[in-house]
């Protein structure tokens, strides 16, 4: 069975003894929750890889408390990388750097580099600093599942595989860090986008330098390989909705949910309407098309917070049994880059 306890002093004591005892605890952090264990620990990390299914080729981020820990485990080199910890650290961001033997080799999937994150969060910054070790973390969900932001959307992948969920309310920014690489001293790949866009990255590195995301430097990253963040349904990315579609899906059985944001229900809302409206001659079939009028902040202008409610919106897709997931196709700019990389990611093809 496994506990699910509110963040205070007694229960971060309690994550931290299970930490140097070799467990693997759940363990809130302001990006999503994580799935926490001695980095230094091989055994414990190899727990972390079996409690998600997690493929052994697939690098942990480590994380640390504060900038002068980085120094133990990496070694930073590039002024850029200087830059980046100075300015962006604590927060949502992670830096591949080459790894320093302290680190079990596990952790890393053997590579010589290590992705280090100092995570923004009371509780995460609490449990790091009492348990004196840097902390393995993915996102505290099974491989290929939507990451969870909550304590109860961990418990649900993670019950009965860890003893302990810290339960510390929902995170910040529901959408993991945006991991990033220091290739030469003019040169940034961004191998996962996030919160962090790359266009923050060159407001703080400066217009020469390059940054860059692009999928052809996805081997650079081993996690990107695999199918990543999907609901059980089918996700599919479209541009413009067309009713003849809709009936085939429909003739087929499926239950269909469509997640888009306003401008696009206004673009389509005849066709929601046909399949929708109990005014309709579809009334006597059950309308199985739920267009998602009920989350309103869906808006081409407010990206952050569609990012905020993706992976809220999976979980929900599975909970209502929805087959086909329809999802429009936004531009990838800012944030909407992270959104569309899970989004590609989830359409498991
Ligand atoms: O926000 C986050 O980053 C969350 C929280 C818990 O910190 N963690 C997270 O971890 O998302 P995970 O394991 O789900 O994703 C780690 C990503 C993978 O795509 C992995 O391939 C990449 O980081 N990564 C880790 N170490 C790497 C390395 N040495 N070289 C290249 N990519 C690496
Ligand atoms: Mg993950």
């Amino acid at each position: 069975m496994t506990e699910i306890l509110r963040a205070n002093a007694t229960t971060i004591q309690k994550a931290w003894e299970l930490l140097k005892n070799g467990e693997v605890v759940v363990i809130p952090t302001e990006t999503v929750y994580g799935l926490w264990a001695d980095a230094t620990n091989d055994a414990a990390i190899n727990k972390i890889f079996a409690a998600k299914g997690r493929p052994q080729d697939n690098p942990l981020i480590v994380h640390v408390d504060r900038k002068t820990s980085i120094d133990h485990y990496a070694t930073v080199t590039y002024d850029l990388e200087k830059k980046l910890i100075e300015q962006l650290m604590p927060g949502p961001l992670t830096i591949i750097l080459p790894k320093k033997d302290s680190i079990s080799k596990a952790a890393t999937a053997w590579l010589d580099s290590v992705g280090v994150r100092i995570p923004d969060h009371i509780t995460a910054q609490q449990c790091i600093r009492a348990s004196w070790t840097a902390i393995a973390a993915p996102s505290a969900n099974i491989s290929w599942k939507p990451s969870p932001t909550s304590a109860s959307m961990a418990h649900r992948d993670m019950n009965n595989k860890v003893p302990l969920i810290i339960n510390g309310g929902n995170c910040v920014w529901w959408i993991e860090s945006t991991v990033v690489k220091v290739v030469s001293e003019t040169e940034i790949l961004i191998l996962r986008p996030g919160m962090i866009t790359k266009e923050d990255i060159k407001d703080i590195v400066g217009e020469d330098i390059i940054v860059q995301y692009s999928s052809k430097h996805q081997e650079q990253s081993p996690g990107t390989r695999y199918t990543h963040y999907a609901p059980s349904g089918k996700v599919q990315i479209i541009n413009a909705l067309h009713k003849k579609t809709i009936e085939e899906l429909l003739s087929q059985g499926h239950n269909i949910w469509l997640i888009a944001t306003k401008e696009f229900l206004s673009k389509h809302k005849n066709i929601i309407n046909h399949f929708t409206n109990p005014q309709t001659p579809q009334d006597d079939k059950p309308a199985t098309l739920q267009p998602i009028t009920t989350f309103p902040w869906w808006s081409h202008l407010k990206l952050t917070e569609c990012a905020q409610s993706l992976y809220n919106l999976y979980h929900k897709c599975d909970d209502l049994h929805m087959s086909i997931i329809l999802i429009e196709n936004l531009p990838e700019k800012g944030i909407g880059l992270a959104i569309m990389n899970r989004v590609k990611k989830s359409t498991k093809e």
